[in-house]
């Protein structure tokens, strides 16, 4: 049960942060400032789903990975502190500040120099949790392989 849940919530975060980083890319490119609002006053409001994912995902790693010797286990448990700190120190922060910006219709320098920096920090984590994903999977497969 605790393992579906971890994975759940895994993927479920990949996704959904997988989809603000696209739908940023896209309205930015390609729309006007009015739809640039909306898309940053939506995902502000999705950070309130993508921050329990990580909660959970993060506190069922750590409670699955209780006596676990595997390096495998390690660099998914650093990651996973890497992925929370770019959360909430970068991604957190910045998506607040986009968004009222956008709102504003300030789209300037520093509304850009700011979306550069939510978009490497979003890519970052888009990575690290995709490798956590297919580690988490080779740990499953190993798993299904013992059990006789
Ligand atoms: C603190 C960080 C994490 C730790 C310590 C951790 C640890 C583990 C461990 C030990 C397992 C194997 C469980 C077992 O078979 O008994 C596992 C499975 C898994 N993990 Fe993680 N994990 C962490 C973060 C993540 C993240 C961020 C993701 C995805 C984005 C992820 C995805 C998965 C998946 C898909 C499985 C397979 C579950 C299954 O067997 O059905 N993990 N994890």
């Amino acid at each position: 049960m605790l393992k579906s849940i971890h994975a759940t919530a895994g993927a479920f975060a990949l996704t959904i942060i997988s989809c603000f980083w696209l739908a940023t890319v896209i309205s930015e490119l390609f729309t006007s400032p009015q739809t640039i609002a909306t898309v940053k006053g939506l995902i502000l409001w999705g950070m309130a789903l993508l921050v329990p994912a990580l909660v959970m995902v993060g506190g069922s790693g750590t409670y699955l990975g209780k006596g676990w010797r595997l390096p495998v286990v390690k660099a998914k448990s650093r990651r996973m502190k890497l992925i929370a700190s770019n959360g909430l120190l970068i991604l957190l922060p910045s998506a607040t500040f986009l968004a009222m910006r956008a709102d504003a219709e300030q789209l300037d320098t520093i509304f850009y120099a700011v979306q550069a920096l939510e978009l490497l920090a979003g890519a970052t984590n888009i990575i690290l949790l995709s490798l956590s994903f297919r580690d988490g999977l080779s740990l499953r497969r190993r798993r299904i392989q013992k059990t006789p």
